[in-house]
Formats: structure tokens, C-alpha cells, sequence
């Protein structure tokens, strides 16, 4: 088994994303931390209590960080996208396992330490915590085998700016730090996840399969499927953000191009504040490596992952 941390801004595709990998054979979901997002840290640590209740896993370790960005700000709550409360105005009943009383922080940190240099990541979320835990612990890339970030938009539009992706764009401070820390890192911009769709046939599946976990996905992504429908896809459904990069991290999605490239994201106070900048210069002729290459991007799949992911939360029994 894999041991994985996931920190996240739970948020609806987080929440999938975290049902699809307690649902993932050879997962061993070690801890989830959260930070401020598509809700407060607070309320995304709540949510993912509830969802990993739903999952049957209170055994997992959950803790809140980050309220505020590395320099301070405070970004306004995507609730347009992830609704109130941020599993798209779903109530679900209070959790019964408490909250971690560490800082998110460092239970990165002690995980990492706990697993022996096995640990990897899978953010999902804006990259504060893992600044954080970078800044508690300057060895950390040391003590982690490998970091998947779904964030940025490399030659597709942003969707908190012109060229800003929320998690990069939220934090930009924050992700430059994490992109440049030298870690083994997988990085999942729109560019892929704006092109793997969940469809309103998925959610109905979702839905008609009946299970605790399929009910609470189904439900969820009413909301979501609305916002896309309004904003962002030309049908009903959605992007399938975190769930695919969870799909890249655990191995199950294998991308068809994705090529080490030199990544930095701009912090600069203008019109491309948060951008990720990634140097794609040459890689239609195919050369293999960029000097500076600093991240594998994955810049193309083959959109089959929501079917697996359906397939998986209707798992029989579940
Ligand atoms: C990212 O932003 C959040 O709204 C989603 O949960 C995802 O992590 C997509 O830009
Ligand atoms: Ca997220």
C-alpha cells in the first residue's frame, strides 16, 4: 500500500476525489489537512470528516490549517462554485470524529516523518499548508517520495483570472515555494481536468447505485453540474478536477503526454498574478527534458477517467 496525505479545500471535487481514494484498492490514506479555498479551512475540515465518515473512515486523522494566505490575504469563499457550506448545500450530520488538534502544517510534517520517506502528497488545494510545512521542516522534500498538485493552466484560460488557475492563483507565494522545493512533482493543470467530464448519465448512475458513498457523490454534483452548465462547459456536467489528479497520483491514470518542464508560477502584483508559467518551448519536437525542469506537467489524457471513477464509487457493497 501507498501511504498518501491529501490536503485539500473540500470543496465537491475534493470531496469525490477523497471517496474515490478510500475506495481505491492499495491506497493507505495516512491524513487529510485543509486549508482556506473553495470554503474555510474549518468547514472544508468538517466536510471531510463527514465525507470520510461516509466512507467508513474515522480513522483518519484530519486537521485545519492555513485561514490566510502566506502574505497574508484572505480570498473570498467559492461558494458560486461548491455552494453553501461547500458540498453544494448537502447537509450532512455532524461528524463523530474530532478534528486533529495539530495545525495542518504539522501533521504534514509528522506524517512525512511516520512514513519513512514513503509519504506522498496529493494537494488539491492552494499550496499554503505545504509552504508551511516546507518552512517548519526545510528537509521535507527529503522525507517525501512524491508531489501531485492539481493547479495551474498552461495553454488553456484560467478560472479565477485570464491565466490564473484558484489553487496556484490563490496562493501564488505559496506554490512558488512548493514548486521550487525541489521535490519529485506531478503538477495537473485545467488544461487536463477542464477535459475530463462527468456527465449528468454518470451522476444519475451515482445516484441509482444507491450506496452511502455513490448517494453523497450524486448529490454533491448537482450543484456542481449547475455551475459548469452556467459558466464553463457547454453541458451539463463537470470538470473533474481533484478526482483526476488523484487518479494520476495513485497510478491509475497514466497520462499521454506529460513532459518534464520547467515550472514557476508569476507573483508579481499585475494582470498575471498566480499564473503558472511553464515552459512547453520545444516539446513538439519531442526533447526529452528541459535544463531547469522542475515538474512532470501533464498536458494531455485520454478523458477515460470519470468512467473508472463512477465505476469505482459504485463498487459493489460500498
Ligand atoms: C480547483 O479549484 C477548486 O475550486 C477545485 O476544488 C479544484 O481544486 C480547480 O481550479
Ligand atoms: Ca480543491
Amino acid at each position: 500500500p501507498r501511504p498518501l496525505l491529501m490536503d485539500c479545500d473540500t470543496g465537491i471535487d475534493d470531496a469525490i476525489a477523497l471517496l474515490y481514494l478510500c475506495l481505491t484498492p492499495g491506497v493507505d490514506l495516512r491524513a487529510v489537512t485543509t486549508v482556506a479555498g473553495n470554503t474555510s479551512a474549518e468547514q472544508a475540515a468538517v466536510n471531510t470528516l463527514q465525507v470520510l465518515e461516509t466512507a467508513g473512515r474515522t480513522d483518519v486523522p484530519v486537521a485545519a490549517g492555513a485561514a490566510t494566505t502566506l502574505r497574508g490575504d484572505t480570498n473570498e469563499e467559492a461558494t458560486f462554485v461548491h455552494g453553501e457550506g461547500g458540498l453544494g448545500g448537502v447537509r450532512l450530520p455532524a461528524p463523530t470524529a474530532a478534528l486533529d488538534p495539530r495545525h495542518a502544517a504539522e501533521l504534514i510534517v509528522d506524517t512525512a516523518r511516520a512514513a519513512g520517506g514513503d509519504l506522498e502528497i496529493l494537494a488539491t488545494a492552494p499550496l499554503t499548508n505545504l509552504a508551511l510545512a516546507l518552512r517548519a521542516e526545510p528537509r521535507l522534500p527529503q522525507l517525501v517520495r512524491h508531489v501531485t498538485v492539481m493547479g495551474g493552466a498552461v495553454h488553456h484560460p484560467g478560472n479565477i483570472s485570464p491565466v490564473a488557475e484558484a489553487n496556484i492563483g490563490h496562493d501564488p507565494e505559496a506554490a512558488a515555494l512548493v514548486l521550487a522545493a525541489g521535490w519529485d512533482l506531478t503538477v495537473v493543470p485545467l488544461d487536463v481536468t477542464m477535459r475530463e467530464n462527468l456527465t449528468e448519465a454518470h451522476r444519475l448512475r451515482l445516484l441509482a447505485h444507491g450506496t452511502p458513498v455513490s448517494r453523497l457523490a450524486g448529490e454533491i454534483l448537482d450543484f456542481y453540474f449547475a455551475f459548469h452548465e452556467e459558466s464553463a462547459l457547454p453541458f451539463r456536467g463537470s470538470a473533474c478536477h481533484d478526482p483526476l489528479a488523484a487518479g494520476i497520483a495513485v497510478g491509475e491514470v497514466t497520462p499521454k503526454l506529460a513532459p518534464r518542464l520547467p515550472v514557476t508560477v508569476d507573483t508579481a502584483d499585475g494582470a498575471a498574478r498566480g499564473a503558472l508559467v511553464a515552459d512547453t518551448r520545444g516539446i513538439h519536437r519531442g526533447y526529452p527534458e528541459l535544463p531547469g525542469a522542475n515538474a512532470v506537467v501533464v498536458l494531455e489524457t485520454d478523458g477515460t477517467f470519470p468512467e473508472l471513477l463512477v465505476e469505482r464509487l459504485c463498487r459493489p457493497g460500498e
